[in-house]
């Protein structure tokens, strides 16, 4: 048992519909999680993004934003704040990480070019494919083998990106970036050896490196919990030795940023930044398109998410579901990661093809079952290649994304035991096919219909 380090004062009811209403309500869905109503979800682990709960000190500091147009307390709050954790000089606000995801992509990149990372988001591939370019996965290979238990499952295979490097040529790789943790592959965290090796590389062949830091913290966090050399830094010494390894980063500020809105990006090179901050302003306007209110609580909340007792707690909490999930045999990606659990769809529903999306039909089943909402991270999610067949997803997983502060240890005591029914029943689940498939990023807004 970890010590936990919040209490909760202001509850938000919870229902759940009956049975033939969960049906009725998944197949007006179109068997889309994305188009189910939020009245209609018992406990929503759909995402951890822009879900957590705000403390007392980011709504009081919310209530006193300053709202100018420009020269705003609130504003200079937020970026003084980032550029102390991440020790960067300048910062350039968005709407959420895939505003940045676009400004940056729109200068840093061009068609034909290749952007080796670990394992990139799903919105930061389609932002670079977007600019006409390709973004590789170089991760160590241990990721795809989800029973296998080693620290840093997240890091960059050295090899493969030397590889890609002298595949492509430095000249057409306009930066490598790491996602710490790799939300795509489960979570898992980042070695700092390993972004110190890939700095190596970088300023061997003279490539920008960046860092995607949604959950900053908790690959820190990971950092002091099982890399020996770092065991008695403080987590604030570990997020300095990250940040000295990278040029910047960009960042959703709704994960680690425990802010329902925001993002950014931070780095120290003036003539990029000017670059970037242009393209925000044409876009975004003059504050990234954020409130004064969302600067505020991003301020207060990056600097609760790095507090060793809510982290402590934060990681123990995701161990926790996913123990008892082991301890029923039921098949997860391990060790468990930094924000959810992620079931292991292939192995649980072999019996259904990659092409009928065995992740999304465990989704369907677990709200049919009991109102949980939850998100398949494989093939839907992956897409089409740019030859329009099928990008190949080595994993075939169902994530249950925990928001951060926001359900007790019944709830996933409850979500264990719809998942145990669930898997009893695993033989007689269907797959899926498409009724609706929309061109780019499909796993928002097709449509389904459940094999015969
Ligand atoms: N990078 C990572 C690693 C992410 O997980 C996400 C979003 C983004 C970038 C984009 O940020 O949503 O603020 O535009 N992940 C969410 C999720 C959507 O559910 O994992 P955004």
């Amino acid at each position: 048992m970890v010590v936990p380090n919040f209490r909760i004062k202001e509850v938000e009811e919870i229902r759940l519909i009956s049975k033939e209403e969960r049906e009725k309500a998944i197949k007006k869905a179109g068997y889309n999680q994305f188009f189910l109503n939020s009245e209609d979800v018992l406990i929503d682990l759909l995402t951890d993004s822009g879900t957590g709960a705000i403390s007392k000190e980011q709504y009081s500091a919310s209530k006193k934003a300053d709202e100018s147009y420009a020269g705003r307390t609130s504003a200079r709050n937020m970026e003084e704040t980032i550029n102390d954790i991440f020790h960067s000089k300048y910062v350039i606000p968005t709407p959420q990480g895939r505003g940045a995801e676009y400004i940056f992509n729109q200068i840093m990149t061009s068609k034909g070019q290749v952007v080796p990372g670990n394992i990139h988001f799903d919105t930061t591939r389609a932002h670079i494919e977007y600019a006409g370019a390709i973004g590789l996965d170089c991760v160590v290979d241990d990721i795809y083998d989800t029973e296998k238990e080693v620290d840093f499952k997240g890091n960059i295979d050295l090899d493969k990106l030397k590889d890609c490097i002298k595949k492509y040529g430095r000249e057409n790789i306009p930066y490598i970036l790491i996602t710490a943790t790799c939300n795509s592959g489960g979570g898992q965290p980042v070695s700092l050896e390993n972004m110190i090796k890939t700095r190596e590389i970088a300023n061997e062949y003279k490539i920008p490196l960046f860092l995607d830091a949604a959950r900053f913290a908790e690959n820190a966090y990971f950092i002091k919990e099982r890399e020996k050399t770092f065991k008695n830094q403080t987590l604030r010494g570990i997020v300095f030795l990250m940040m000295l390894q990278f040029d910047g980063c960009l960042m959703s500020a709704k994960k680690d940023g425990i802010s329902n809105a925001g993002g950014f990006i931070a780095l120290n090179n003036k003539e990029l930044y000017d670059k970037l901050d242009e393209l925000k302003i044409l876009i975004f306007g003059f504050n990234g398109g954020l409130p004064g209110t969302t600067q505020e609580i991003i301020s207060k909340g990056l600097r609760e998410a790095i507090d060793e007792d809510y982290l402590r707690y934060r990681v123990w909490e995701i161990k926790y579901f996913g123990d008892k999930l082991i301890e029923n045999n039921i098949p997860i990606v391990k060790p468990t990661g930094g924000h959810a659990i992620y079931l292991d769809a292939a192995k649980i529903l072999s019996h259904i093809e990659k092409k009928n999306f065995p992740g999304h039909a465990l989704a369907a089943e677990l709200y049919l079952e009991g109102g949980i909402r939850s998100c398949e991270i494989g093939s839907l999610l992956r897409g089409r290649d740019k030859e329009g067949s099928d990008g190949i997803s080595r994993l075939e997983l169902t994530r249950l994304a925990i928001p951060r502060r926001v359900y007790s240890l019944e709830h996933l005591d409850y979500c264990v035991d719809i998942i145990k029914k669930v898997y009893e029943r695993r033989e007689n689940i269907r797959g899926f096919e498409f009724e609706f498939e929309p061109k780019r990023l499909r796993h928002f807004k097709a449509r389904f219909k459940r094999l015969e």
